[in-house]
């Protein structure tokens, strides 16, 4: 990975400060029979912000991401989004005001190309489309990811990469104001999360407010304007990645005992850690 690509963006956090969340999450509890997946978390997201959440694996990052989207409800706690209490919306509702999500297991249509996948997120999205409009933001959307020369590849023939590029594209082409993304980088080659990483940097620049899971540790902290930490579905953390990185709680949670050895022996310098996990 180039240094360059993954310095961390100037941080724009104090006009967002400013404003009302767009996202926020009060005291949500998920329970699978006796598990507690998601554990009485609260949060905020303020328009135009990066969140990066990372935690060990069963941590209860992708039940956040249900909980949010509409593909689970929770047992206590509320979800608001604008101000507005969603937390029984149904999913397609939650995409109309403007939340959009990728699975961390892709699953495009089987038997459609990748255009026709993308057409379909822009058809049942946030604005009413005719097919024509349809095919003409499905074509945008895929120039955006870099997917224009695979347009008629089925989704069995793409690549790991290429088809997360599939599976942000059909969440972009629903025309989202709030990004859920779940574990986008994950498989993907070195080069692939640097240009995954920018792809993400330049959706959020255009003025969507981005949440990203990944457990690229080096990609998350280049991205995010502040890091939540997730441990047995609890909120351990949420501050700057930098401060993150040095949190002792965090380092024995989920960065690791062997990094926190290193840390204590030699002098790391953050932005060249790279904790694959
Ligand atoms: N539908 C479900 N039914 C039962 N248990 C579930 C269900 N969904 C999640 N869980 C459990 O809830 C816990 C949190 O799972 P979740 O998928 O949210 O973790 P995660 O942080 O996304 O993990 P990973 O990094 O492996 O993707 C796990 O113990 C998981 O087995
Ligand atoms: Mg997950």
């Amino acid at each position: 990975m180039s240094d360059a690509s993954l310095q961390p963006t100037e941080s724009n956090a104090t006009t967002q400060e400013q404003q009302p969340p767009l996202l926020k999450l009060v005291n949500v509890t998920r329970r699978f029979g006796g598990l507690v997946a998601v554990d009485n978390l609260s949060l905020s997201l303020r328009p135009g912000e990066i969140l990066g959440v990372i935690g060990p694996n069963g941590a209860g990052k992708s039940t956040m991401v249900n909980l949010v989207s509409g593909f689970a409800t929770p047992n206590t706690g509320a979800i608001l989004y604008q101000g507005l209490e969603i937390s029984r919306l149904p999913a397609n509702r939650r995409n109309h005001l403007g939340i959009a999500r990728t699975f961390q297991l892709t699953q495009p249509f089987k038997g459609l190309d990748v255009r026709e996948n993308v057409m379909i997120g822009a058809f049942f999205g946030r604005h009413k489309m005719t097919r024509q409009q349809a095919l003409r933001k499905a074509d945008a959307v895929l120039e955006q990811v870099n997917l224009t020369h695979k347009a008629h590849f089925k989704g069995d023939q793409l690549t790991v990469a290429d088809r997360k590029r599939l599976e942000m594209a059909r969440a972009l082409a629903t025309d989202p104001q709030l990004l859920l993304l779940d574990e986008v980088m994950a498989g993907l080659t070195p080069i692939e999360i640097e240009q995954a990483v920018e792809l993400i940097r330049e959706i959020n620049r255009s003025g969507i407010t981005v949440l990203v899971i990944e457990h690229v540790v080096r990609a998350i902290m280049s991205l995010s304007d502040r890091v939540l930490v997730l441990h047995h579905g609890r909120k351990i953390a949420e501050d700057t990645p930098a401060e993150v990185l040095s949190d002792p709680r965090v380092i024995e949670a989920y960065l690791g005992e062997r990094y926190a050895r290193q840390r204590k022996s030699k002098h790391i310098n953050d932005e060249n850690i790279d904790v694959g996990l």
